[in-house]
């Protein structure tokens, strides 16, 4: 009885003081030295240094995830190199205590650098490893994983390349890449990680492995499969693209009262099917629908296209501004109608006053016009979020959906991508229900067996890893897997079985090991 008192008492500790690992304190002693002895004691912070709340949230992009509820690491480690990177992963090994990684910090769940059950983890943040490296002559690039895609585009971009990945420039290259990457130019010229052409791995068992070390499935997997799962990629070797050297952009908002549900309901079909050099997204809020574009010519050519396609956006020589394809990114990410200077690429500073709750759709059949208006309902209740629609089509779609784990390709109409803001520090509940009940009204009007969702827009919603016998379950992760992978899941599985077969880089949705047996 005593014993079983003592042993509730202590689960009920571990409820109330979240941070308290699981594992023996002894091995966290011991990992925590291992990595003093192999790391440059400036590269490494335990919870008892000076600097260990200002390194851990230098990268927290979501203050949900920056309370004193929040499972923290006991260690970070922040490398300069690829051996701290391994040796933080073979102390890691050796006293039974697993590492995540964080680049850029942007993941919805913040899963980077907490976790959601006490557990002694640390955290290998890659934020000093993030070297851009040019090859104009044969138009590639070498960028590594703690880059942001903002100092991706910046490097890129001082003569005419470009690259195919997110709006926001401070996502990080490691997170991103590792789940797929989509962006402006996606109709173009498909995402991120259909072109990346090498990358450097440290697996699990701290070996540095490039694209042919880690064999032909590992490097198909590390393609979009998801980020934490198959170990920590360093850098990636990707294939530029070009662009014009002036593009053009416009924001055209029209409001319900302008007949934005009717411009919208057209909009499902004709963005998908316009010339893959034009894009048009649309952001729709309470009362409003915001067209958000990018057109890789003039706007003298871009005009007659927009009028004999989409005549009731009612777009005109007003709306449209020609820039560089660098300037372009801001203008459409920030949405002021104002030019941004292009070294505002290179600000690391993200705002942290709201925290936010996301989560994601495919449209492959276009939504009726009487479901729109219910929908503009919804955004016009209290505590509203936003909708953010992204066209496919073109070459995005024309990529085949085994090529990559990416498995949203052919027949997408458009992805949606719902998200939620409250004040920091204010109570989450009514926007977190908001976004939950508007996912429940969606379920009909979306793709369906499975009902498809982009890992990178990461919601634990979606379901959660189970442990059996100190391994991911290959069964249980298929509720989320198939959803965010397709057919590609079992794949993925496998190639995890290869690459960490004990499971040692795990989160609450990383891919489980599936072990073939001969
Ligand atoms: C404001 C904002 C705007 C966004 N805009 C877009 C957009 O336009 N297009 C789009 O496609 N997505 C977009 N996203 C989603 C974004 O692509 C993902 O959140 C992405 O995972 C972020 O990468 P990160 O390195 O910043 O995140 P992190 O939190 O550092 O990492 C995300 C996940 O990947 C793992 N990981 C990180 N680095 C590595 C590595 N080097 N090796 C292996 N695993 C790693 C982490 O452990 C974690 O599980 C946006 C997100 C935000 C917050
Ligand atoms: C990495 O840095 C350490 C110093 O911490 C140095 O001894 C080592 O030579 C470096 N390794 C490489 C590959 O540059
Ligand atoms: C569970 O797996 C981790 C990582 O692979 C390992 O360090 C640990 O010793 C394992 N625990 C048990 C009880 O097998
Ligand atoms: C362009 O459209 C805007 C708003 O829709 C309108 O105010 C403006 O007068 C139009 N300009 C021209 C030249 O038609
Ligand atoms: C960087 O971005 C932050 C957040 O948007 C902003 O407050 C800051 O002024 C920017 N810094 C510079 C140098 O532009």
């Amino acid at each position: 009885m005593a014993v079983l008192r003592a042993l509730v008492l202590t689960v009920c500790l571990l409820c109330v003081y979240a941070p308290a690992p699981s594992s023996s304190s002894a091995s966290s002693g011991y990992f925590l030295r291992c990595l003093s002895a192999s790391i440059p004691s400036e590269l490494v912070f335990t919870q008892s240094s000076a600097s260990f709340t200002s390194v851990l949230a230098s990268s927290i992009r979501n203050p949900r995830f920056s309370t004193p509820g929040t499972v923290r690491p006991l260690g970070i480690v922040t490398p300069t190199n690829a051996s701290h990177v391994q040796a933080a992963v073979l102390c890691g090994r050796r006293h039974g205590i697993r590492v995540r990684v964080r680049s850029g910090g942007h993941d919805y769940e913040g899963l980077s650098y907490r976790s959601e059950r006490p557990e002694a983890f640390a955290v290998v943040d890659l934020a000093n490893l993030r070297s851009v490296r040019v090859n104009r002559a044969r138009a590639t690039a070498w960028v590594d994983s703690g880059a942001t895609v903002g100092e991706l585009y910046h490097a890129v971009a001082k003569r005419r390349p470009a690259f195919p990945a997110g709006l926001c420039p401070t996502i990080g290259v490691g997170g991103h890449f590792s789940g797929g990457g989509f962006g402006l130019l996606q109709r173009k010229y498909g995402i991120a990680v259909d072109h990346v052409i090498d990358a450097v791995l440290v697996d699990a068992q701290g070996r540095l492995l490039d694209k042919k070390a880690m064999g032909r499935e590992v490097f198909w997997a590390i393609r979009g499969g998801g980020g934490e799962s198959f170990g920590i990629v360093l850098s990636w070797r990707v294939r530029l693209v070009s662009v014009p050297p002036k593009v053009a952009a416009f924001i055209v908002p029209v409001s319900v009262n302008d007949g934005a549900v009717d411009v919208l309901t057209k909009w499902q079909e004709v963005g998908p099917a316009l010339p893959d050099d034009l894009f048009i997204r649309v952001m729709v809020m309470n009362g409003v629908a915001i067209f958000q574009s990018l057109y890789l010519g003039t706007c003298d050519a871009l005009l007659p296209v927009i009028r004999g396609r989409l005549p009731e956006l009612g777009m005109n020589r007003s709306h449209c501004r020609e820039m560089s394809w660098a300037e372009s990114v801001l203008y459409v990410y920030v949405g002021s109608g104002q030019p941004i200077p292009v070294t505002d690429l290179l600000n690391r500073t993200f705002p942290m006053d709201s925290s936010n709750k996301a989560t994601s759709d495919y449209v492959r059949q276009p939504i009726g016009r009487d479901v729109w208006a219910e929908i503009f309902a919804w955004l016009a209740r209290p505590d509203p979020g936003i909708m953010i629609l992204d066209p496919y089509g073109a070459q995005i779609s024309a990529v085949p959906e085994s090529a990559t784990p990416y498995p949203h390709r052919g027949g997408v109409l458009y992805n949606i991508q719902y998200m939620n803001f409250w004040s920091a520090g204010n109570d989450e509940e009514p926007n977190v229900r908001w976004i939950r009940d508007l996912y429940a009204f969606m379920a009909p009007h979306v793709s369906k067996n499975p009902r498809e969702a982009y890992f990178n827009y990461r919601d634990l919603d979606l379901g959660r890893n189970v442990v059996v016998g100190n391994v991911s379950s290959y069964e249980a992760g298929k509720v989320w897997g198939e959803k965010y992978f397709k057919g590609n899941y079992k794949r993925l599985a496998l190639a995890k079985g290869k690459i960490d077969p004990d499971d040692y880089f795990r989160n609450e949705q990383s891919i489980p090991p599936l072990v073939r047996r001969s």
